[in-house]
Formats: structure tokens, sequence, C-alpha cells
């Protein structure tokens, strides 16, 4: 049975995508069977790897049911890896699973709403080591769902001066749907820093969150680099964890094998 990862932040553009991408490329490359799902409306994650993933059938169609899930799996020009991918129309999915959310909690029914990413994936879990989920900034219902769904929830963070407000924020949500759900939703999270830099600022910064959230930040960070940040949303060849000259590049590397550790993968 494949191990779930969900990268969340609520906070936009933190590097949900650049952290999915790259452990996506790098558990393929050690061999694992891999699946990329996106679940965010902007498509970021699915331009990647498919051209024309506004045209295909993706995860909009299939929990819509108008086709299976298996159907929506599509094969990248890398080894091992595969993915599903999403579109604008997401956010009507995404609209609708509040609203269902908030329906059958008014009427104090059975809350399966938060269930949906777990029920739509099951069966196709048996055919991948790793099914790494990559997700769209806000929307509780979604976090929900990876919550329910996940092994392991990634937080990536900037540092920025607002990281804490976001990261806080995030973690608190997290906290709370655990708390609140059954004993079998029990998902690991971990906050992964991230744009970090040699700066003092920089390393002050990553104390801080250290201190605030002991024990469940990544003893790895990833350096800002913005040449092959670039190059990876232009090229679309090139993957940091690929570029071993770089630090951002032996970060993502790092981070693979303490993800494996972590989750015995
Ligand atoms: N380590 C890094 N160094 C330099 N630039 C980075 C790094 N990580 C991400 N970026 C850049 O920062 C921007 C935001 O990253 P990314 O798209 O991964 O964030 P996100 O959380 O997925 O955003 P959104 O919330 O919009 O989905 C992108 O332009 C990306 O190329
Ligand atoms: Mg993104």
């Amino acid at each position: 049975m494949s191990i779930i990862i969900s990268c969340n932040n609520q906070k936009g553009g933190s590097g949900k995508t650049a952290t999915s991408i790259n452990i996506a490329k790098g558990l393929a490359d050690d061999g694992l069977m891999v699946l990329l799902v996106d679940l965010d409306l902007q498509g970021n994650a699915s331009s990647k790897f498919c051209e024309d993933y506004e045209e295909i059938n993706g995860i909009v169609e299939a929990i819509n049911n108008e086709v299976r899930i298996e159907d929506v799996v599509y094969p990248t020009d890398i080894q091992n890896l595969y993915v599903i991918p999403s579109k604008l129309e997401w956010l009507d999915c995404l609209e609708d699973m509040a609203r269902e959310y908030y329906t059958l909690e008014s009427e104090g029914k059975e809350n399966t709403s938060v269930m949906k990413i777990k029920r739509l994936l099951e069966p196709i879990r048996e055919h991948f080591d790793v099914i790494i989920l990559d997700n769209n900034p806000s929307y509780k219902t979604i976090l929900m769902n990876c919550i329910y769904a996940a092994d392991l929830i990634i937080v990536p963070v900037n540092i920025d001066r607002n990281a804490i407000k976001g990261v806080d924020y995030t973690i608190r949500n997290i906290v709370e749907v655990i708390n609140n759900a059954d004993e079998n939703v029990d998902p690991k999270f971990r906050i992964l820093i991230n744009k970090t830099s040699r700066t003092k600022v920089s390393r002050e910064c990553i104390e801080l969150i250290r201190q605030k959230f002991s024990g469940i930040v990544l003893d790895t960070t990833i350096a800002n680099q913005i040449s092959p940040a670039e190059k990876q949303t232009f090229f679309d060849d090139y993957f940091m964890i690929d570029d071993q000259t770089t630090k951002v590049g032996r970060d993502f590397k790092c981070l693979v094998e303490e993800i494996r550790k972590e989750m015995n993968i």
C-alpha cells in the first residue's frame, strides 16, 4: 500500500509545488513508483508534465464521477513517475466540496465530504509506492481531505517576515482537524523551511521557527536560489533536484533522503 504525502500551506507561494515536483522526481529516480496528484486549480504541477492538461480529463472529471480515477493517471517522460492533472474547473469542485461539508455539518450527519480524496485514490493506491498531493493555498475543506488521506503532511514555509503567521495558522488548523477526527486520522506533519539564505536574518528566522515548532520541523532546509527555480518553471526537463552543482539541488536530495527515513520508504 502506498504512502501518501501531502504538501499544504494555506499561505500562497510557500513552495508547495516546488517541493511536490522535486520529491516526486527524486523518489521516482530512486526506483519507487510515484504518482503526483495536482489538487491545485492553477495547474502548476500539471503544466510541468502535461502540455495539454487543460484539455484532458483529470482530477476534476474523476471527482465528478465522469471517468474512473484509473483513467486519469498519465505516464510522464520520467520513468516511474505518473501524474493526475488539474485545471481551473477544480475551483467548482472545491466549492461543491465546501457546500457539501457545511450542509452535512448543519444536518448533524456523518461528514463524508472530508473523505472524498482518500476514497477517490483507494482503487489506485496499490499501484504506487508513494502518492504526492500538491495543493491550492487556502480552502479548508481540501486541507481536511488531505489530513484524512495523508500519512505525512509537509508544510513548506518561506523565510520572510510573515513566515510564522502563515505556518502557525496552517499548523493550528491541522491540529484542530486531527483532534476532532477519530483515532484513525493521525498523519505526521512536518514543517519544511524554504528559501533560506546565509544572512543573519535568515539564520535567526530558522532558529525562531525551530524553537516555536520544536519537534515538527524537518532537519533539511531548502536554499533560496532563483535561477534554478526559474529554469524549473521554464524548461520541462529541468528539475532542481537533478542539478547537484547547486545548493538547492543538494538540499532537495537531502529532503528526499530524510523523508524516506522518516516514513520508512
Ligand atoms: N528554493 C527556492 N528558491 C528560489 N525560488 C523558489 C524556491 N522554491 C520555490 N521558488 C519559487 O517561488 C515561487 C513559489 O513557489 P511554488 O510555486 O512552489 O509555491 P506554492 O506554494 O506552490 O504556490 P501556490 O500557493 O501559488 O501554489 C515560484 O516562482 C518558485 O519557482
Ligand atoms: Mg503551487
